[in-house]
């Protein structure tokens, strides 16, 4: 079986291999490239899962050099980062902290909104000018922006001294990928549209010693109108159960107490693989596991169902902040954006939610501005903000992607128009933000601290079961993964402040 795959996997690609004739730039092996078409497709196909193995021809090719990753986007592309971060030092590489004075500098990218690329951009700008000086620096860029098609294509046509282009399903073949752009000083593609497998064993280099990503899921199959992630990421796909709490009693084992459940859509946790075994019943058995907090992002609202619902109530350690996008208040808006809820279906799985949990934090993410969108249709967007009590959003001005169905709707809205919509949005949400800490004024929260603070020195930080960011007068590293008692004597809009309880 295994063996069978490693030969399709050689037919695949051997047929898109070729370099590129001389009198070009730079000589390219485009292994594979990225294509819409593929990456529409959601085929009713069993997903392979891959178990990492190191193949020792590439076991030293990073001896003695040193690596830097920038990471762009959500949580699931920090979580691949310390995928490759592993990998990389697995094959020799030390990490390092100066990005401009590394031997291999990968750019984890994300293309959520075109502010988001931007920035990307940028960068890229300012690596050019330095690889210029070293032309032995390596650069790559991985994650979501060359799963685009266009994005793939700028990159062959005018960033030539880009030397590696690795999507989001490859991240296993890095060391492969680097041992051929080393070999051939060409400029390496490997980018998969397919819908994607399971990478289970990889390596990992966490950023924390006390709190852990751990997916639970990849990809999308919701297809919002407005958003390119099923494109980037493929298809929805489930961990095995065993795989995902062997993962967390390990975890345990080395003295981790908070985890952060990932996926795009959690609460479809289960559904691809026909079992009768859902998100509810993951969070069940891995409260068992002895873990002190779980945390899971992110939430649809459409499956948000009892079972979860019950499990934040009946599990100690499932912590009582829920993140639920709602996009939008309005319910033309949200059939638009294909979000299969109401307004009024929203509002209800919350309150029932709250019955269960009654001090439950709620955030949520909502986009203004998605095309043509009215006065009328914007306002019951503030209605909801009003009425749902969130103690935080992520807002954002809608941005067009291409090659999703919300790209070809008219939007006669004015950009300025839609920046009045984002302020007075963010003046209700704000509110909120501040709301939700002087809930916790003069009361004894319980918090994991994180390290030292950057705003003030001999202030500590770290958050409570609510996930509100708290400073306290600390200058001690012992307590860094430590749950300690802090008393909140001031409540601001981004953060409390508090004292250390003896
Ligand atoms: N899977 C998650 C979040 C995905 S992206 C969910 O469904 O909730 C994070 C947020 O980015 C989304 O919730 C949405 O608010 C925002 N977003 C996605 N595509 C966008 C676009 N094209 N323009 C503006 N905001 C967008
Ligand atoms: Fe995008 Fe919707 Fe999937 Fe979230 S659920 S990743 S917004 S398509
Ligand atoms: Fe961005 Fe890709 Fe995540 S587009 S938000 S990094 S899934």
């Amino acid at each position: 079986m295994v063996l069978q795959s490693l030969l399709f996997f050689h037919l695949k690609y051997m047929c898109f291999y070729y370099i590129m004739p001389f009198g070009e730039k730079m000589n390219k092996i485009k292994l594979s490239m990225p294509s819409l078409k593929d990456a529409r497709m959601r085929k009713n196909k069993n997903v392979p899962i891959i178990r990492y193995q190191l193949d020792s021809k590439y076991q030293t090719i990073g001896k003695d050099k040193t690596y830097y990753i920038f990471t762009y986007g959500c949580q699931g592309n920090e979580a691949d980062s310390e995928v490759m971060a592993g990998i990389l030092e697995q094959v020799g590489y030390t990490k390092s902290n100066d990005p401009m004075n590394s031997d291999v500098v990968i750019l984890n990218t994300c293309a959520i909104r075109e502010n988001a690329e931007q920035r990307i951009w940028g960068v890229l700008g300012q690596l050019k000018g330095r690889k210029r000086e070293n032309p032995d620096m390596l650069i790559g860029i991985a994650g979501c922006m060359p799963q685009e098609e266009k994005t793939t294509n700028r990159i062959l046509e005018s960033y030539d001294f880009i030397d590696l282009v690795i999507g989001t399903h490859n991240k296993n073949h890095l060391p492969k990928l680097l041992y051929e752009a080393y070999m051939t000083k060409a400029k390496v593609v490997e980018v998969i549209s397919s819908e994607g497998e399971i990478l289970e064993d990889a390596p990992k280099v966490r950023e924390f010693h006390h709190k852990a990503w751990v997916n639970i899921m990849y990809g999308c199959d919701e297809f919002c109108t407005y958003c390119i992630v099923p494109y980037t990421r493929g298809r929805e796909r489930s961990r095995a159960k065993e795989d995902i709490i062997n993962e967390v009693k390990e975890l345990v084992a080395e003295g981790y107490s908070e985890i952060t459940l990932l996926g795009q859509n959690v609460n479809a946790y289960g559904k691809d693989l026909g079992l009768d075994y859902t998100f509810g019943n993951l969070l069940y058995d891995l409260d068992k596991t002895g873990i002190k907090r779980i945390r899971y992002t992110t939430s649809h609202p459409r499956d948000l169902d009892e079972l979860t619902m019950q499990a934040m109530h009946d599990c100690k350690s499932v912590m009582p902040h829920l993140h639920l996008p709602v996009q939008s208040g309005d319910d033309e808006i949200l059939k638009k954006m294909n979000r299969k809820y109401t307004y009024d279906e929203y509002m209800s799985k919350i309150n029932r939610l709250r019955e269960l949990v009654p001090d439950l934090a709620l955030t949520t993410d909502i986009i203004v501005g998605f095309p043509n969108e009215t006065e009328e249709q914007f306002e019951n967007t503030l209605k909801l903000v009003q009425n749902a009590n969130f103690e935080g959003a992520y807002t954002f001005i809608y941005s067009k992607r291409e090659g999703t169905p919300a790209a070809s709707m008219v939007d006669l809205v004015s950009e300025e128009e839609k920046h009045k919509r984002l302020n007075r949005l963010n003046e209700y949400v704000n509110a909120g933000y501040l709301k939700g800490h002087e809930r916790f004024l003069n009361q004894v929260v319980e918090v994991l601290v994180d390290g030292h603070s950057k705003n003030g020195e001999g202030m500590m930080c770290g958050y409570t079961p609510h996930l509100k960011l708290t400073h306290f007068k600390a200058d001690d590293n012992s307590l860094v993964g430590k749950i300690v008692k802090v008393r909140i004597t001031e409540a601001k809009t981004w953060f409390m402040i508090g004292e250390l309880c003896e």
